[in-house]
Formats: C-alpha cells, sequence, structure tokens
C-alpha cells in the first residue's frame, strides 16, 4: 500500500527570499529524519518529492509508504514549518490541505467503498487507486483517513481469505459409535405434538420437550458448571446498539440480528390514527406501524455475552477479584437465519443457550477454558456418550482484531481462537459428509478484544482477557435424540436419571394430527411416560 498527496500550506502572509532559499535545506531535513522518524525501512516512511511556492502558499508533492501515510506526513511537515516559520519570520500557518489524496494499492481490486470522502476508486495496469476528496486539517487530525485505510486492509485480507466467516480443522473426534436409530427427531417431536412452530425458526415447546430441554440445562450445569466454580448471573435480552458496536457485532453480522423499535411515545392519544385503523379494518399492519415507532436503538440477544462486557467496562480488578467465572440462561437468543434452511430445532430463529462467560489474567483464561474443554469430554463421552468431533476455527473476527492468525497444520490451542463442538446426525446420511454433522456448541477465548474495546483493566497495567463458551440446548437435545431416539434404554444411566417424571404430551380433539396419535403413544410409553 502506498500514498499520494499534495500538502498545500497558507501562510499568514508570503515569506521573504531567504526563507524560500532555505526550503531546500528545509526539504531534505524533512526527508531524511522528520518523515523517516519511527521507521526503519524507508520505503515505509514518507518523502517529499517535488514542492513549489506562490505568493503566501507552499505546496509539497507527497509519496509515502505503509507506516507513515501521507496524512500524517501533512501534519509532520506543517509541525516543523511552524517552528521556523513562527520562530525566524513571525509568520504563522493559515490553513492546510491535502489535495488529491490518493492509496495506491497493488493489484487491479474490486474494491467497492461508498463514503463521501472518496471521490474515485479506479483500477489500471496492475493497481488500485483510491482518490480522496480535498482533506482540511480537521479532517487530517480525525481518524477517518486511518479508519479508511484500516477498512480497505481488512478487504484485503478478507479477500485473500475467500470471504469466509472461519478455517475449520478438525482436532478431536470420539470413538464411533453404535448407531441403532436412524429417524428425524424433528420430525417425529412435530408429528406426536411436542414441539409446534409457531413463526419461521419459532417454536413452542409443550411439557414433555420443555422437560427434557431443562433437565439438559440441569445436566450441564451441574456436572461442567458448578464443579469449576462458575456461578449464575442473569443478563439483559434485548442490548443498545451501541454495545453491538464495541463488540463488532453490528458491523460484522447486522445481517443476523433481529433490531427492536420503541414506540415514538409514550402517550396513547399519539396512536389515536392507529387504534382507528385496527378498528377499522382489522389489520396488523407493519408499514403503518413503523409510523409509530423509533428507529432501531436495540438489537434481540444474539451472542449473550456482550452485556458481560459492557457491565465489565471501565472496571479495575486486582489479583483478588480474579478469575470471574459466570453463566448466563436467562432467556432466548435471536439469529435470523434468512429465507431457507430452516428445519426443525435443527436451526432455530429463537433458541436457547447456556451462555459461559470468564474474566481474568492470560493464564487464567487459557487455564479455565482447558478445564472446561476437559469437562465438556466427559460430558460428551461418557455422560451423553454422543459420536463428536472437535474443529479449531479461527474465526475472521479475530484475526481481524490481531488476536490470532491462521494457522498450519500445527495447531496451538492455548491462544485466543474457537473451538467449535459438533455432533453426528444419523439421519442427516453418512459421517463421511460434513452436512451431516451439526455445531452443538463452541468455546472461545478473546484474548484481549473485549478487554481493549470495553477498557476492562488490571490495575497493575498487564492485560486482562475474556473466553465465552455457549450450550446450544436444543441442538445438544437434538444430537443426543438422532443418535440415542425416543428408547429409554437406549439412553445413558446419567440421562435416566435426570429424565424420569416426564409430564405427557397435550392431547385435544385434533392434537397432534390424528393419524400420529398412536405415534405419540407408543413414543411416550418408549420415553417412560405412562399413558392415560
Ligand atoms: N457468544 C458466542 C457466540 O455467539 C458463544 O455463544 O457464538
Ligand atoms: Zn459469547
Amino acid at each position: 500500500m502506498k500514498f499520494y498527496g499534495k500538502a498545500r500550506i497558507k501562510l499568514s502572509k508570503s515569506p521573504p527570499e531567504e526563507f524560500l532559499e532555505e526550503l531546500t535545506n528545509i526539504v531534505s531535513k524533512l526527508n531524511e529524519e522528520t518523515l523517516l522518524r519511527g521507521v526503519k525501512n524507508p520505503e515505509d516512511g514518507a518523502r517529499i518529492i517535488s514542492f513549489s511556492f506562490k505568493d503566501d502558499v507552499i505546496t509539497f508533492e507527497i509519496e509515502s509508504g505503509r507506516l507513515i501515510p501521507v496524512h500524517t506526513a501533512a501534519l509532520r511537515i506543517k509541525n516543523f514549518l511552524l517552528k521556523i516559520l513562527g520562530m525566524h519570520y513571525k509568520i504563522g500557518i493559515r490553513e492546510l490541505t491535502l489535495e488529491s489524496p490518493k492509496v495506491i494499492l497493488n493489484g487491479e481490486l474490486r474494491i467497492n467503498i461508498d463514503i463521501p470522502i472518496i471521490e474515485e476508486i479506479a483500477s489500471s495496469n496492475g493497481q488500485t487507486i483510491i482518490t480522496l476528496k480535498p482533506l482540511n486539517e480537521s479532517l487530517l487530525q480525525k481518524p477517518i483517513f486511518q479508519r479508511l485505510v484500516d477498512l480497505i486492509t481488512e478487504k484485503e485480507q478478507r479477500k485473500q481469505w475467500g470471504g469466509k466467516i472461519e478455517h475449520w480443522q478438525k482436532i478431536k473426534e470420539s470413538q464411533r459409535k453404535e448407531i441403532k436409530f436412524r429417524d428425524d427427531p424433528n420430525v417425529i417431536l412435530e408429528e406426536i405434538g411436542w414441539i409446534s412452530n409457531v413463526a419461521p425458526g419459532q417454536w413452542l415447546f409443550t411439557p414433555p420437550f420443555a422437560h427434557i430441554l431443562r433437565k439438559f440445562e440441569e445436566m450441564l450445569i451441574d456436572i461442567i458448571l458448578k464443579p469449576l466454580g462458575f456461578m449464575e448471573a442473569i443478563f439483559p435480552k434485548m442490548e443498545p446498539i451501541s454495545i453491538g458496536l464495541k463488540t463488532g457485532h453490528l458491523k460484522g453480522t447486522p445481517n443476523q440480528m433481529i433490531f427492536a423499535s420503541i414506540p415514538r411515545s409514550y402517550n396513547i392519544e399519539e396512536f389515536e390514527p392507529w387504534q382507528d385503523y385496527v378498528t377499522i379494518y382489522n389489520e396488523a399492519n407493519p408499514d403503518f406501524l413503523k409510523s409509530f415507532l423509533e428507529s432501531p436503538k436495540y438489537y434481540l440477544c444474539f451472542a449473550q455475552c456482550p452485556p458481560f462486557y459492557e457491565f465489565l467496562s471501565k472496571k479495575v480488578f486486582t489479583e483478588k477479584h480474579l478469575p470471574i467465572k459466570w453463566f448466563d440462561r436467562s432467556g432466548p437468543s435471536f439469529r435470523w437465519e434468512g429465507a431457507g434452511g430452516l428445519r426443525g430445532i435443527e436451526r432455530l430463529v429463537e433458541f436457547h443457550r447456556i451462555e459461559i462467560v470468564w474474566l481474568g489474567t492470560p493464564d487464567q483464561v487459557i487455564e479455565i477454558r482447558n478445564k472446561l474443554l476437559e469437562r465438556y469430554e466427559y460430558f460428551m463421552d461418557k455422560v451423553l456418550d454422543l459420536e463428536w468431533r472437535w474443529a479449531w476455527v479461527t474465526p475472521w473476527f479475530l484475526v481481524h482484531a490481531g488476536e490470532t492468525e491462521e494457522m498450519g497444520d500445527k495447531i496451538d490451542i492455548n491462544q485466543p481462537g474457537t473451538i467449535d463442538f459438533e455432533a453426528y446426525l444419523p439421519y442427516k446420511g453418512s459421517r463421511d459428509d460434513n452436512k451431516s454433522w451439526l455445531e452443538i456448541g463452541n468455546i472461545s477465548i478473546h484474548g484481549a478484544k473485549y478487554t481493549r474495546a470495553f477498557r476492562v483493566q488490571h490495575a497493575s497495567g498487564s492485560v486482562l482477557w475474556t473466553g465465552c463458551s455457549g450450550f446450544g440446548v436444543e441442538r445438544w437435545v437434538l444430537a443426543f435424540l438422532s443418535q440415542k431416539g425416543f428408547e429409554r434404554d437406549s439412553w445413558t444411566k446419567t440421562v435416566q436419571e435426570y429424565i424420569k417424571d416426564l409430564p405427557s404430551g397435550l392431547e385435544a380433539a385434533n392434537y397432534p394430527s390424528p393419524q400420529y396419535l398412536n405415534l405419540k403413544r407408543a413414543i411416550e410409553e418408549k420415553v417412560g411416560i405412562k399413558c392415560e
């Protein structure tokens, strides 16, 4: 990446001859020292390639490398001149403008950035040149130019990543387990009326299924979280968009988030036209409703852990306060999955998750993650007897935050990054097909990504890290039922102990559909419900 621009400096009056004679020396000094300060390789610094003057205006044509972008160079030149002009000639500087600023990239890239300071983006002769509108000093002082450079760098890196969200590498897997069941539990659960669809990706769970979900949560808490000292907290489920700005979700995943709007007014009289409309038409018209609402200032719980970071924000910790180990299971998360591809409880818009969060020194955060992994493995293998695999996924957001890099064949998991937990779903087909595997949870070390963004501090000034892990309750239950089926005898001892006294599913004259009534009763008998 290279830069180009013309720094136009307007003085308080025309300078005398002797200053103009000195200018060549000044430029040499700038080129040899000031514009190379802090860089090892002169290519990365900046240089003045020509200069000219007319009346009270001096113009410097600048070329620069990666480390001293042209806006920084322009400001350095101005500050340097200010001293000499002020001290020796009593002349001030009225105005600094950077004209024709250009960012020059290798390769003919198809970069698309639609922001007002960009004049033109052109590709030719193996280069891409982004030309900006002239920037005045206040724009040069702001981090806008730097952010533009960061944005372009990000877009370039992203292309090299192939546009993927993450890179996947298997790190561990269970033994193959004997598969006794091949049916699709999503279909059965709906047929027997244990779950009922409300809207795309949203279901009502009747008491027997709700009971199973709650028991899975209880097992996780008793077997993994309590022994490791995690304590329950309650996080809000509607978050101000300012939190999503700090975590990066607002930028990274706006296409998957569900936003919420509050009413424009608390005064019911202002809703009179709406009330009249509803009275006459009896229609839930979203377009008309919109005019009574504010723009969205919130989003519904998405990643579940962000309120934790917001809470930690600006707090200062010492050794005795650390680590912090909490979990939240106080409500659902929402993830818009697009119009297609939703299937039963496999892919949901509204789902339940136990979100496990921790804060500590880097060593503490790694150790906690490792202990959690040990317990998770025991849970998957011995408690549920699942066929599972783990993958090291290098998420784009951590690479971009500079917390991690993509790794080669040898993976070191004791650093920022994410491990996905996947379970085999026999009803999907062969194990060799990646589509037959479902992500049921994950565990991440974020490094300082969030402690930096939310300014969470250690009194000693040393760095703090965070970690989080999501246990997607519906998906764990689905994985279990997919592999073990509805036969109580096929379940492990622990699951049998936890899931007893299962309530019977609801029956009405037309629910579940009469053709499935016998199936419902047969399944309820198999899982151990006594049918009345
Ligand atoms: N917050 C993490 C995620 O959204 C773990 O649940 O994936
Ligand atoms: Zn999280």
